[in-house]
């Protein structure tokens, strides 16, 4: 490589480190590096996940656990394909559709493993998530991050926050980034920015790297934004034709990227929707 191509590479890839640029954890005091090898498993997976930029398309195939083989993941393989070739950053998946599709994964899509569930559409406690796998199967699987529920009120609370706090710890000694799904156990409060504030407080309190969460509205988002130093990105719902529209608002206001699931697989062209998503939230 000479002079040039280097050169060429720094400016254009900006090698700087997203991770430690970003999230605040560069200037690493003495007691921090006694965790070093942990962190560097962290810095290296928050890469993956987030690009140059510090944002992060991330597209939730993870439905199926919970809802069967809805439209649009029923046959995942393909699904898989469209999200790749729209260029998504990373994809949540639970632990059997990642080890039955390992031959898509990887290179420049990262792999979000979802850890919790036991608690299908039909299961009269919704709000009881327990743990179907651990941080350890995730990293077997290839996994750049797990997802983990935390649900916020309601009866399943302790067990679920519980739970977020012990898996911190495990991706802690692991090195591995922390996605915490904060949702209010309430319908009725699944936008209500005082539930979601709390919940991305909770989720950093707790040890999460990264905390998805529904979007509330523009008045309240900076406040969500604020309630924690850990980058927010916002969960998709139902598909509604304004989602990129939200999209747009959400990162003007702060949030690092997006997880969206129904509105890119129910999508007419899951590729090119993932294609607007990137547009959107790279530019
Ligand atoms: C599905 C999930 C999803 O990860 C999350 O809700 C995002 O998907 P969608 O945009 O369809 O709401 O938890 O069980």
């Amino acid at each position: 490589m000479n002079i040039n191509s280097k050169f060429f590479c720094k400016k254009n890839l900006n090698l700087k480190n997203t991770y430690n640029k970003d999230f605040g954890i560069s200037k690493e005091s003495k007691r921090i590096k006694i965790r070093r090898k942990g962190m560097s498993g962290k810095i290296v997976r928050m890469n993956r996940i987030f690009k140059a930029d510090g944002k992060t398309v991330i597209v939730a195939l993870d439905h199926g656990q919970f809802q069967g083989p809805i439209v649009g993941i029923a046959d995942i393989q393909t699904t898989l394909k469209n999200v790749k070739c729209g260029q998504a950053d990373a994809v949540i998946l639970n632990p059997g559709a990642i080890q039955d599709n390992a031959q898509i994964l990887g290179g420049n899509l990262a792999v979000l493993c979802r850890i919790t569930g036991a608690s299908t559409n039909y299961s009269p406690s919704f709000d009881y998530h327990r743990l179907i796998s651990s941080v350890r199967n995730a990293i077997s699987l290839g996994a750049d991050g797990v997802v983990v529920m935390g649900f916020i009120g309601g009866s399943g609370e302790n067990q679920s926050l519980e739970l977020l706090g012990r898996i911190a710890e495990d991706c802690s000694v692991a090195g591995v980034p922390l996605i915490a799904e904060m949702l209010p156990q309430s319908p009725d409060h699944f936008t209500d920015p005082k539930f979601i504030s709390l919940g991305v407080r909770v989720a950093y309190e707790l040890g999460a790297d990264i905390v998805k969460v529904y979007y509330t509205d523009e008045d309240s988002f900076s406040q969500v934004i604020n309630s924690a130093k850990i980058p927010v990105v916002i969960a998709g719902g139902p598909k509604g034709k304004d989602a990129l529209e939200t999209a747009k608002e959400a990162i003007e206001l702060g949030a690092k990227g997006v997880a969206y699931g129904r509105n890119v697989f129910q999508a007419e062209d899951q590729a090119d929707y993932v294609r607007k998503l990137v547009e959107l939230v790279h530019s």
